[in-house]
């Protein structure tokens, strides 16, 4: 497994891949690598020649008061996830060279970055499509891999690959979930025993909601409203948002007729948890 730390090093690697007619498939991560991540890993390396995985742990993306400086690491454990993956390649920028003094370029893409998480983390998918556009220019992927576990992640930077004209795929993969049914996250880390049992009060309010959809609930008000008991049973959750939300521009529904997003974020402890599904409604 090849590792590269240099930037120039990295975009000159991909050129030659490139002139060799390899087909790049590309899997950004911020590491402390799980299951979910392995799941993109396993299908970029399926899907193309040469599969690249990123780690950096991207300041940009943090407001001044998240979690930065705890967010967890673990690089050997990481690159030994990667190698039993089979990743051909690991990038691993460090922030100076990824912000070097002087730097003041930033993109946004606006409206999408403003609702759901934006709303409660300014400035955050700022940081991420920057981050992102950056590593595309560099890893040159032809295409790149993200979970929808961060679904309004993956609609902006599908809306910046669109409004931009860059020349690569985006794959969208699953949640990978545990065996009861959190989300996987390298958050979870986090969560105290107690919290965790808390935690799980997320997917079983989704699920719920996905129960009440098929029996016929049309609306959104009677969906967030059970949601939101759902998770206020638990101890220690604090309800950051419930949206019921149309799939593409992110627009609060009032009704569902249709494909549909339920995405929730809650605080869980001190950690901060997000979930999300897809319901549709069907004709009765
Ligand atoms: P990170 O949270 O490390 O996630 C990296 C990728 O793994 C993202 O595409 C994310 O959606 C996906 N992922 C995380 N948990 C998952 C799960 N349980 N199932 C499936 N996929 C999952 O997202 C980021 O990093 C950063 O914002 C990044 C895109 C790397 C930019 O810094």
């Amino acid at each position: 497994m090849e590792i590269i730390e240099n930037p120039q090093r990295m975009q000159e690697r991909a050129n030659q891949l490139r002139a060799e007619d390899k087909t790049i498939g590309f899997v950004p991560t911020m590491g402390y690598l799980h299951e979910g991540h392995l799941s993109l890993m396993r299908r970029a390396r399926g899907e193309c020649q040469v599969s690249v995985l990123s780690i950096f742990v991207n300041p940009t993306q943090f407001g001044p008061r998240e979690d930065l400086d705890r967010y967890p690491r673990d690089m050997e454990g990481d690159l030994q996830k990667a190698a039993s993956e089979q990743v051909d390649l690991v990038y691993l920028p460090s922030a100076r060279d990824m912000y070097p003094a002087g730097f003041r370029t930033y993109v946004t893409v606006e409206e999408l970055s403003e609702k759901l998480c934006g709303a409660s983390r300014p400035g955050h998918f700022r940081g991420v499509t920057t981050v992102v556009l950056k590593l595309f220019n560099l890893v040159k992927p032809h295409r790149a891999y993200f979970g929808e576990k961060d679904y309004q992640q993956l609609t902006i930077i599908r809306k910046m690959v669109e409004d931009l004209n860059l020349d690569l795929q985006i794959v969208g993969m699953p949640t990978v979930r545990e065996s009861d049914g959190l989300a996987m996250s390298s958050r979870n880390a986090y969560l105290s025993a107690g919290e965790r049992r808390s935690a799980l009060s997320l997917s079983r309010a989704l699920k719920r909601a996905g129960e009440m959809v098929a029996g016929g609930e049309r609306s959104a008000a009677l969906l967030r409203e059970e949601i939101r008991r759902t998770i206020e049973e638990e101890p220690n959750t604090q309800i950051d948002y419930i949206a019921v939300s149309h799939p593409l521009t992110l627009k609060d529904l009032e009704r569902i007729a249709g494909p549909a997003l339920i995405a929730l974020a809650v605080q869980v402890g001190s950690t901060r948890l997000i979930d999300n599904c897809i319901v549709e409604a069907h004709a009765q």
